[in-house]
């Protein structure tokens, strides 16, 4: 019954054990992880675009190799992530759908265009940076299937960061004009990076119950901190500036204090109007209108069976 149910499912989490597939759950818990999943699947998916544009462009084999082998990461985290979301009993074409006709979000950061090479410096090392923080903490989310399956992304994403902090040096250690492209880069992405931890506590409507069921383990204020603080020794080593007038250290607190991003710019973009939102979703009706051909044909084959 519906109150046993709940029981074991309370009991498990107070315990910290994991919530398995075939757990009794109470439906708001499967509703938000499908909903978190799933936004986090398109957000991989979506976000092989905007580095998935320098793969021709790159200046030399190394750094394609290096590019196309992250770009194929993304694909996969994509995919453990949709695979997450079925155990849940989600449809990966419903989700799909869903995504191109704009009823799920994806993050917010894959909205900005990426400029100049040294855009996948800085992806790497801010935007995976800033991911990794949010999701290493996800390893212990109470979801089996999600948080399983974010150790293996952690891991990628981590090679991720440092390829991309490794061209940032590299780039620091060359011409005048490579350092401006390296600071220029800095200056668009360190406050969307910032808006990717999710709007203030204050005007987080899913934290406090997604907290409760130990699916977050830290609110997105706290996990912004964490970023900064960790991004501001990073920022010296490499010898740029953060374009925040008001970062300084806070010896009292034993953390950075800085300035507030621009929540509107926030809400405009989660609700489509960033600059890339409609290139980016544009872009992904066509490679699934492009790939329904494949999928017919492996849909006709399972279909005859194996004999
Ligand atoms: N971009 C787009 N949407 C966002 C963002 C963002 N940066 N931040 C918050 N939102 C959405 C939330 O999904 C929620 O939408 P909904 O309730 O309409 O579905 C709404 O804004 C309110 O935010 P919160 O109440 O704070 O939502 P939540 O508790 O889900 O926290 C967070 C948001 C921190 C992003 C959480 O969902 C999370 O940790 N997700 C997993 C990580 C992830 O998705 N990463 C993707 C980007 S990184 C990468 O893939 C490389």
């Amino acid at each position: 019954t519906a109150s046993t149910a709940s029981t074991a499912f309370d009991e498990a989490i107070a315990r910290d054990q994991r919530i398995e597939p075939a757990d009794d759950m109470p439906e708001g818990y499967r509703k938000t992880m499908i909903r978190q999943i799933a936004q986090h699947a398109h957000s991989e998916i979506i976000g092989m675009q905007p580095e998935g544009e320098w793969i021709t462009r790159a200046p030399t084999l190394r750094r394609k190799a290096i590019l196309l082998a992250k770009v194929q990461d993304e694909a996969g985290h994509g995919l453990y992530l949709y695979s997450a979301a079925e155990t849940l009993g989600a449809d990966r074409g419903d989700l799909t759908q869903r995504l191109i006709e704009g009823r799920q979000k994806y993050s917010s950061i894959f909205n900005y265009p990426t400029l100049s090479f040294a855009d996948v410096g800085v992806i790497g090392w801010l935007v995976d940076g800033a991911a990794i923080c949010n999701q290493v903490p996800l390893c212990r989310s109470s979801y089996g299937p999600y948080a399983r399956a974010m150790i293996r992304i952690c891991k990628e994403e981590s090679f991720h960061q440092r390829q991309g902090y490794e061209l940032l040096m590299t780039m620091m250690r060359g011409t005048p004009e490579q350092q401006a492209m390296v600071q220029d880069a800095v200056d668009r992405w360190w406050w969307p990076s910032l808006m990717m931890f999710g709007p203030p506590d204050a005007e987080s409507p899913n934290t406090a119950q997604s907290m409760a069921w130990k699916i977050k383990r830290h609110t997105n204020d706290e996990l912004r901190q964490r970023f900064v603080d960790m991004s501001v020794p990073q920022a010296a080593a490499l010898g740029v500036t953060l374009p925040d007038p008001e970062l300084r250290w806070n010896e009292e607190r034993g953390h950075h204090d800085f300035g507030q991003p621009d929540w509107a710019e926030l809400k405009r973009v989660i609700t489509g109007g960033g600059v890339m939102n409609e290139e980016r979703i544009r872009r992904r009706r066509e490679a699934d209108s492009d790939g329904a051909w494949v999928r017919e044909a492996a849909a006709a084959h399972a279909a005859k069976g194996t004999s």
